[in-house]
């Protein structure tokens, strides 16, 4: 049966457009976007996912206490019977409950090498500090800001002639690209968590 991705998102949705071309074109395999839920309205990745006949739901996050809302969106998934959770531009922290609820597969991706530069404008934090190489990360979610075990990383190196913008398109390339293997990676098995290490293994020692 195909594994059901769960997406959630803030705004343009870039990612979710680039998870959503691996699957339909076979990059990551037996895999189906079951949803995609945004926490504004409005989002330009809601647009992406309704041309693209995906389901979506918008539920406004504005106001509401963060196990509250968790707890809203944690029923849609499990009514979608969502087998992995993909943050995408999410701009909101998980609360204990929801990481409790899918453990070990909730994903998320970040614009920087983390543990530098997590929480906002990353790109501009690694332009500001001088960094001669900056990139992206693809980790599983704690209740941390951007701290679970690393599933993936992309370097980019920065060049004196970049700004925060040609910075930030030269890593978002590079989040396409490890977000998709990421997924595949996860939706595969093919990995044990040993401390913080994520150690993919051949396909015949698989995870679960
Ligand atoms: C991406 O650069 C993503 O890494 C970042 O927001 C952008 C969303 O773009 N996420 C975070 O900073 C999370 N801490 P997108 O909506 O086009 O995918």
């Amino acid at each position: 049966m195909k594994k059901r991705i769960g997406v959630l998102l803030s705004g343009r949705g870039s990612n979710f457009e680039a998870l959503a071309d691996s699957v339909a074109a076979g990059r990551i395999p037996d895999a189906h976007i079951a949803i995609v839920i945004a926490n504004r309205e409005g989002t330009q990745g809601i647009e992406r996912a309704n041309a693209r006949g995906i389901a979506t739901k918008v539920i406004p996050s504005r106001g509401l206490e963060r196990e509250a809302y968790d707890r809203q969106i944690v029923a849609v998934l499990r009514e979608q019977q969502v087998d992995l959770v993909c943050l995408a531009g999410y701009m909101r922290l998980l609360s204990p409950y929801f990481i409790q609820c899918f453990p070990q597969r909730i994903l998320n991706i970040h614009p920087s090498l983390l543990p530098t530069f997590p929480g906002l404008e990353s790109q501009r934090q690694a332009l500001e500090y001088g960094v001669k190489f900056a990139g992206c990360t693809v980790h599983f979610v704690d209740e941390n800001l951007d701290a679970g075990p690393i599933i993936l990383q992309a370097v980019v190196p920065v060049l004196d002639t970049d700004t925060s913008d040609t910075l930030s398109e030269k890593i978002l390339r590079e989040e396409h690209r490890i977000y998709s293997e990421a997924v595949k990676i996860i939706l595969d098995g093919r990995f044990k968590i040993e401390g913080r290490r994520v150690i993919q293994l051949a396909n015949q020692a698989a995870h679960r």
